[in-house]
């Protein structure tokens, strides 16, 4: 028998801390990303949180979402949540499309993302770990979490438009990042009403946003009529759907936008808990340094990784612990059965996916850092279904392959030069803002590898 979706227990949040947060200017400390792994052991793999007059319905069951990211995609959206989050910031692109206009665009956009053409940016990868380590030095402290999206956001924009764009490509980054901060607080804490009481931050997100989209139409616009340089947007800008029509000026800056905000904090977190691991971890440290031996010291190519394979367990087993898309929602496009609960049109759904890989019954000692989980021999052992760290169905990161490369790379670059431990005092703690990643930054020390 199916029962309403407002019977699935769950906690209720009194509508008191709602109007808090509602009225609060600043993000409340929260961790959210505790609350769903005690939830789900608490109420069970499908749980409401009541939030006042809302719910958010939480899932951690890789049937149920199985079922909504694959079999039954075309009956959700993207949970409107995330539309007001990002929506307003980077437009109309990949991310937060949907429908028709989506299913076209990602078809324009798959071939960028091919594997050939994935290979061909990994000497680029390299070279920018190369260039922001020249100045690190061994006994420094340094922030880890600093340098990776350093070196995450060069890669996107050498991969995205080549070299030739360096002046305009450095003021990109700062205003991504300031786009991104705005994400992270719309997400997190909605505060409508300070939203409309005290207009400055809109303002000054709005006229980050002016300045971003007026510099990469710029940029695309110096990019046409110019033979394939072998770039993303290259790819981009030759695309042609089915009527031979190409993408219009103005998606093609959403695209280019959403790529850039997509591409870069995600990889940039994966690697700051790479480290964090490693150095908690000595023997897979070890193991993983043996590997990387056997490149003699010389810094390593996209043709070196089918030789690597500890090097793809280790950042494997670092997103199932930290995965840096923490969750995924959704809302129905109609009213559904899902798990033998009836759902309005419009529910909010959510996918934990760190509380998932979590589950001591989905992943045995499930805090325990073990890249063999993911050794061919084991691999195969793994639930179905429970292991989500690019999603999956139709709307899968369509930059997957890319992130595992780059991720690989840059490890191994590091790691063929420094070893790293956590700055004596510091306490790292993971925190879920648009990605998960650790509080207040990674300090770690460095010496010689
Ligand atoms: C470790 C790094 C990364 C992680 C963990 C990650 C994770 C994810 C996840 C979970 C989704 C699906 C969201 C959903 O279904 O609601 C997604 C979508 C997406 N990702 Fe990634 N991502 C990573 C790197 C990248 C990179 C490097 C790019 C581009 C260069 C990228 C571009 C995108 C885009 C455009 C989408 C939307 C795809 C669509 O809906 O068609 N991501 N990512």
């Amino acid at each position: 028998m199916t029962r309403p979706a407002s019977e699935i227990p769950g906690p209720v949040v009194p509508g008191f801390t709602r109007i808090i947060t509602a009225l609060s200017p600043v993000r409340l400390p929260f961790d959210s990303l505790q609350y769903a792994i005690d939830n789900a052991a608490r109420y069970g793999r499908l749980y409401g949180i009541y939030l006042g007059d809302s719910a958010t319905y939480v899932l951690t069951d890789p049937a149920l979402a199985h079922e909504m990211l694959v079999e039954r995609a075309g009956e959700f959206h993207k949970a409107e949540m995330l539309r007001h989050a990002v929506g307003g910031l980077i437009g109309n692109g990949l991310l937060t499309s949907e429908g028709d206009f989506w299913r076209r665009q990602r078809r324009l956009a798959q071939p960028a993302f091919h594997f050939q053409r994935i290979t061909a940016y990994g000497d680029t990868m390299v070279a920018s770990a190369l260039a922001r380590m020249a100045n690190w030095r061994t006994g420094e402290t340094r922030d880890i979490a600093q340098d990776m999206m350093a070196i995450t956001l060069e890669i996107v924009n050498k991969t995205l438009f080549g070299t030739d764009v360096r002046e305009q490509t450095e003021r990109i980054g700062q205003l991504t990042l300031t786009i991104l901060e705005a994400a992270n607080d719309r997400l997190i804490s909605y505060a409508p009403v300070w939203e409309r009481l005290f207009k400055t931050q809109q303002r000054r997100e709005e006229a980050a946003k002016r300045e971003l989209f007026a510099l990469i139409e710029g940029i695309i616009a110096s990019h046409r009529d110019q033979p394939d340089r072998g770039d993303l947007l290259s790819m981009l800008l030759a695309a042609r759907d089915e009527d031979g029509q190409p993408m219009s000026a103005r998606q093609l800056r959403d695209e280019v936008v959403t790529l850039f905000v997509a591409g870069h904090e995600t990889t940039a977190n994966a690697l700051d808990w790479a480290f964090f691991t490693l150095a908690q971890n000595p023997e897979a440290e070890a193991r993983l340094r043996e590997e990387i031996s056997t490149l003699g010291g010389r810094p390593p190519t996209m043709a070196d990784l089918p030789n690597l394979p500890y090097s793809e367990q280790v950042m494997k087993e670092v997103l199932r612990l930290f995965p840096p898309a923490a969750g995924m929602t959704r809302e129905p496009i109609h009213d559904l059965d899902l798990g033998g609960y009836r759902f309005p049109k419009g529910a909010n759904l959510a996918i934990s996916t760190y509380a998932m890989h979590r589950d001591p019954t989905l992943f045995p000692d499930p805090l325990r850092f073990d890249p063999e989980r993911f050794s061919p021999a084991r691999e195969g052992e793994l639930p179905k279904h429970a292991y989500l760290p690019f999603g999956a169905g139709p709307r899968i990161c369509i930059g997957n392959v890319f992130a595992m490369f780059e991720a690989r790379l840059i490890l191994i670059a590091v790691l063929q030069r420094f070893r790293l431990a956590v700055a004596p005092g510091f306490k790292v703690r993971a925190e879920q803002l648009f990605t998960t990643r650790p509080r207040g930054g990674l300090k770690m020390v460095l010496s010689a590898a």
